[in-house]
């Protein structure tokens, strides 16, 4: 592709007009950081030029440096692959260039596109314009001098906030030109004409010609500087316990202010690239990554399908689940008939969502406009009239097979043919669900996780029988309501479930073998999972612990550990958070605080498995509880790949992320696992199964990838059965 990413044109007004296009987002990739040095140099050379604007094509700046550079550096190993653009464009031919030069700023200037801008001698933005340095989100720094030049521009504490705490949050425009990050907001129409008229008048001394890196008037006195920084690097380390990035980015200001901007610039490029190569950005950049390709699935979106466009889908069932999906719905402009059986139900049921969308509201994740469209979208019905022309159900009803089969055979009934018939379970298996049909092919799962409208996460469970255009016609409402659908096989649990599967287990092993249970949830939450296996169990309730992982009991039998504390709990009254009688005290505006009241209950439960030596627990690191708790779900995540229930291990990572809340930085569970080493997984998961039993013994996906030094997420050569 010869296709020119950047162009240049000099009108009769003598401003050279720099424009960047590589659609969709203009990203800086390699041939456009080299367009950008060449079309920089001849607008130098050529005398009809006095100025230069550089703009985005298609309404649009600059995105920012293009990511697959990092990937191909994290494939590669090889940080040369990383271009000098900080220097040898953003200074050499932007900052000192002889000729001024004004940027026109629209849509986005993001990353790298805004540390571009910065370089320039003035800044001209439209409304709306999106501006930020999400850098800290991708385990890197600003690299094209964002860490010396945003300080010099808006004041070191604006700067730090922008960049280092709200970095996920986008800036306000109109703040920015309050701080001084943008010289002057025009309409769209007048956007080029402004700028260029801006770059001539400096290039004749009527307006300052600005160079931002050289600026020290914002910077404020040595102690101001130290007490802004030392605030930011605690707060940091709250924010960001795990993770190098955060510090590393005020090392990066800090060096500048006290040893000047080029240094500074200097410095930014050497943390920049010793980031590159550190597994946090790693990890990041791979869930980046991963989500991507969740959107490809072979024999489904490569064999020229088009999506339908699902208008209208009927909820059955308004209870958590259901209400969570139809409000997920509504909100992404789609008509829903939710059903209930009586007339209490089904208040209630519209009740929550009416609660969950004012909850988005409040939240700020949805005006009130919107809002009220949403709500208008909604009714509510008790039978099945208002389903003869849906597109799709979704059946969100307690896990009860009879039931569900009953219900499966009266919506094929009334239904119209091409009708997706979707089903929450996260337990039963699809076949049976359908077996009483004889619509096979449009049976499939739609697993969302509880709260529906908030989880990003939806599993689309397909059987043998799944037609493929409905697979596609779910992924595409999936998307169209936010989610990210991962596409997966029939087993119990499907993936997510079934990989975590052993999670709440091995930590009832743990404390039966005497170890802290408050503590345990700390090291997890330590890890970076937002909330450990027994908070977790506290906030779900005991009895729907108890009934999923049931399911999952009987399925792996040779690998359960039945612990009797849940049972003993419920039977000391005891039902987590929504009977306000948990592990832990559960009060409003508070962080949950252990309960101590529990303890006896614990030591009934470790009296009665008796798996103690002499009565005395073992003793392990923080590190040695997280591995013992996570490397079982490791395992468990190797069979649901070796039995094909996913298609690339990618898949599960994203999924362990965003539907288990597994830290991204970490890249997910199989992403993790290859990080620490199968070898090592596979030998500790060894020495535990000889010593506590079969629950650890390592799986044969393991053990061969382990002892051939294969990666886990290595594609299988012929084992795909899906
Ligand atoms: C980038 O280029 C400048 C100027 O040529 C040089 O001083 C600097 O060392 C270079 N940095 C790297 C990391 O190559
Ligand atoms: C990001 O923005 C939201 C909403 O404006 C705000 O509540 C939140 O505190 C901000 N986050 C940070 C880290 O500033
Ligand atoms: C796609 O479908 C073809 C024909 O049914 C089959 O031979 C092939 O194995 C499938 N590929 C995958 C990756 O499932
Ligand atoms: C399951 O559903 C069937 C059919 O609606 C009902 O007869 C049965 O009582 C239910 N079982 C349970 C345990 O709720
Ligand atoms: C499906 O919805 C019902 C009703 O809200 C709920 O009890 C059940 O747990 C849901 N299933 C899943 C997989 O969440």
């Amino acid at each position: 592709m010869a296709e020119v990413k950047v162009s240049m044109e000099v009108g009769n007004d003598g401003v050279a007009v720099i424009t960047i296009s590589n659609p969709p987002v203009n990203a800086l990739a390699i041939p456009v950081i080299s367009g950008l040095i060449d079309k920089f140099d001849e607008a130098a050379r050529r005398n009809d030029a006095k100025a230069i604007v550089v703009t985005g094509k298609g309404g649009k700046f600059s995105g920012g440096f293009d990511i697959n550079i990092f990937e191909k550096v994290h494939k590669t190993g090889d940080v040369t692959l990383l271009p000098n653009v900080s220097i040898e464009l953003v200074v050499s031919k932007v900052e000192d260039s002889k000729k001024p030069v004004v940027s026109a700023i629209e849509g986005l200037a993001l990353g790298g596109g805004l540390e571009l801008a910065m370089g320039c001698h003035a800044r001209i933005a439209v409304p709306k314009t999106q501006l930020h340095l999400p850098e800290l989100t991708l385990g890197v720094i600003p690299g094209m001098g964002g860490t010396q030049r945003l300080p010099r521009l808006i004041g070191l504490s604006k700067a730090v906030e922008m960049m280092v705490v709200s970095y996920q949050n986008q800036s306000c425009l109109k703040k920015g030109k309050k701080l001084g990050l943008i010289d002057a907001i025009v309409p769209p129409e007048d956007l080029l004409e402004v700028s260029r008229l801006w770059a001539r008048e400096i290039a004749e001394g009527h307006k300052p010609w600005i160079r931002s890196l050289y600026r020290t008037d914002k910077l404020g006195s040595q102690s101001e500087t130290r007490e802004i920084l030392k605030i930011a690097r605690e707060q940091a380390r709250k924010i960001a316990p795990n993770v190098p990035q955060h510090q590393a980015c005020l090392d990066a200001i800090e060096d500048g202010i006290i040893h000047g901007g080029y240094y500074g610039l200097l410095r930014e490029i050497e943390i920049s690239k010793k980031l590159v190569s550190s597994d946090t950005s790693k990890s990041l950049i791979h869930v980046f990554f991963a989500q991507r390709a969740t959107s490809k699935v072979s024999n489904v979106t490569d064999i020229g399908l088009k999506p339908r466009q699902l208008k209208k889908v009927g909820v059955i069932g308004g209870g958590l689940m259901g209400s969570g999906i139809a409000t997920a719905l509504i909100v992404g402009n789609i008509y829903v008939v939710l059903k209930e059986v009586n007339s209490e139900y089904l208040l209630k049921g519209i009740k929550m969502v009416e609660a969950n969308v004012h909850g988005l509201v409040t939240r700020g994740k949805l005006t009130r406009d919107k809002a009220d469209k949403a709500l208008s979208l909604l009714k509510g019905v008790l039978d099945y009239s208002g389903f003869k022309d849906v597109d799709m159900v979704i059946e969100a009803v307690i896990e009860n097979i009879s039931l569900k089969q009953e219900i499966f055979s009266d919506i094929e009934k009334v239904c119209p043919p091409h009708c997706i018939l979707a089903t929450n379970t996260s337990t039963i298996d699809l076949n049976i669900i359908g077996e009483k049909t004889s619509s096979q092919d449009r049976i499939v799962g739609a697993h969302f996780f509880s709260p529906a409208h908030i989880m990003p996460l939806l599993e689309i469970v397909r059987t043998d029988k799944t037609s493929a255009q409905v697979i596609l016609d779910l992924m595409t409402v999936g998307k169209i309501i936010k989610k990210v659908p991962v596409v997966v096989g029939n087993c119990p649990g499907f993936a997510v479930n079934r990989a975590f599967f052993p999670y709440g287990q091995s930590s009832h092993i743990l404390v039966n073998l005497g170890v802290d249970l408050f503590r345990i949830d700390r090291a997890i939450t330590s890890f970076g999972l937002p909330m450990g296996p027994f908070l977790l169990a506290d906030v779900a309730g005991y009895g729907v612990s108890l009934l999923a992982g049931k399911v999952l009991v009987d399925a792996f039998s040779d690998r359960t550990f039945q612990s009797p504390l849940l049972h003993l709990l419920v039977k000391s009254g005891r039902n987590g958070k929504n009977n306000g009688k948990g592990l832990y005290i559960h009060e409003k505006g508070s962080k949950p605080k252990p309960d101590l009241s529990v303890l006896p209950v614990i030591e009934e439960s470790r009296r009665l498995t008796n798996m103690m030596t002499n009565g005395k627990p073992i003793s392990v690191t923080d590190q040695e509880i997280v591995e013992m708790i996570l490397f079982p779900v490791v395992n468990e995540a190797c069979r649901v790949l070796d039995e094909g229930i996913i298609i690339r291990a990618s898949d599960l990572d994203i999924a362990s992320v965003l539907g288990m809340g597994f830290p991204s930085y970490r890249g997910g569970i199989i992403f993790w696992a290859d990080l620490v080493g199968p070898k090592y997984v596979y030998t500790s998961l060894k020495k535990w199964s000889e010593l506590y039993g079969n629950f650890f013994k390592p799986s044969t996906y393991l053990e061969e990838r382990a002892l051939k030094g294969i990666p886990l997420s290595a594609p299988a050569s012929s084992k795909a059965r899906l």
